[in-house]
């Protein structure tokens, strides 16, 4: 390790053993993560890998840097393989649920789409199916997803020492929310959550996991998500922490009962923002997701939050916000942390 001059994609900064967590979360709360290396654990400090410096870190150039696997390169792959005029449309991006492959592909490529799935199984050879992604639909926010290549779409997707049972061509799964799931995974021990919309258990199972809670109320309305939410509470054994309701949250949500409670719905989460902060005991924590212009991040969620609050007669305290994502051209996903104070 040099202390030198910082110089291109080899940048860290160096935090404590004791407060990695806190320093990682500061860093990429920062947006200054640099995803494309690994976090190198010494004997009394962390390097962080950065793409530029933090305030109150020392900066350093890792004489060597440890980076993830380069992507493979589905242009190198088919070459010669689909006419010229067609190859800047080629996919650059994937992402993997288990051994279950997704991809977006271009309408103008649909006639080669088996080439693309074929090159993409040769990439992982534990890989089985590939899908290609056509977005996301409807209340229960379902993926809308169509078999390339393979016929297994069920399969088991690991994160985070949290198993998740799913079917990739019926139920979301976001892998730009990783970092948000990692998070939440801090929080909750020895308090009563409610996950007002809990999919498979995105947020309850990371919570459940490494916080111990003393009890996750996890509801969710779509029976097949609900499906798999119970069965990836028993896989990873945390039936005694996570009881599951098959429900409309606006309804089963119970008042008062929350230390904690998670929002992890966008798009028309601020129609349920009245119920979750009703479902917390004063001084509770609200984890509240929506989409927003870019031009209006944090404040339009921030506002939902304060004006959903003083309608009850509470105050929020805003604690900080994440951006979780790029949702759309001009749209985030962004995360409000709020304190909601009762007796004033
Ligand atoms: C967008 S998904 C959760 C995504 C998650 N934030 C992630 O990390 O990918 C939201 C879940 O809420 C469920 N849902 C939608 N409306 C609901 C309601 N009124 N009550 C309970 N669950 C609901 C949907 O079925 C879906 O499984």
């Amino acid at each position: 390790m040099s202390r030198a001059t910082p110089g291109k994609n080899r940048l860290a900064v160096i935090a404590d053993n004791k407060d990695a967590n806190e320093s990682l979360k500061r860093v990429v709360a920062l947006g200054a993560f640099d995803k494309s290396r690994k976090i190198i654990k010494r004997e009394r400090h962390v390097e962080i890998p950065v793409i530029r410096s933090v305030s109150g870190y020392e900066l350093v150039i890792q004489v060597e840097p440890a980076f993830y696997r380069q992507k493979p390169d589905l242009l190198h792959a088919l070459q010669g393989r689909l006419p010229q005029e067609c190859t800047h449309l080629i996919p650059r991006g994937w992402f993997l649920l288990g051994e279950v492959i997704v991809v977006k592909v271009h309408p103008d490529l649909r006639a080669y789409e088996h080439l693309i799935g074929q090159a993409l199984l040769d990439f992982y050879p534990r890989c089985c199916t590939v899908l290609a992604d056509e977005g996301i639909a409807g209340p229960f926010r379902e993926p809308v997803r169509r078999v390339i290549v393979g016929d297994k779409t069920q399969t088991v997707h690991k994160e985070n020492a949290v198993i998740f049972h799913l079917d990739a061509r019926k139920v979301m799964f976001s892998p730009g929310n990783l970092m948000e799931r990692i998070r939440m995974s801090h929080f909750g021990k020895d308090e009563y959550v409610v996950d007002m919309f809990a999919g498979i258990g995105y947020f309850t199972l990371p919570m459940a996991v490494h916080s111990r809670p003393r009890k996750v109320l996890a509801i969710e309305l779509n029976p097949n998500a609900y499906h798999y939410l119970c069965q990836n509470i028993r896989q990873n054994h945390v039936e005694d922490i996570v009881e599951s309701v098959l429900g409309d949250c606006a309804k089963v949500t119970p008042d008062g009962v929350a230390d904690r409670v998670v929002m992890g719905m966008v798009q028309v989460t601020d129609q349920y923002l009245q119920k979750g902060i009703s479902a917390l005991k004063p001084g509770g924590i609200l984890h509240y997701h929506q989409t927003i212009p870019t031009s209006m991040y944090p404040a339009a969620a921030i506002r939902d939050v304060t004006q959903a609050a003083a309608a009850l007669g509470c105050r929020a305290e805003i604690l900080g916000h994440v951006l979780v994502k790029k949702f759309s051209p001009g749209v985030v996903h962004v995360v409000i942390d709020a304190r909601i104070d009762k007796d004033f």
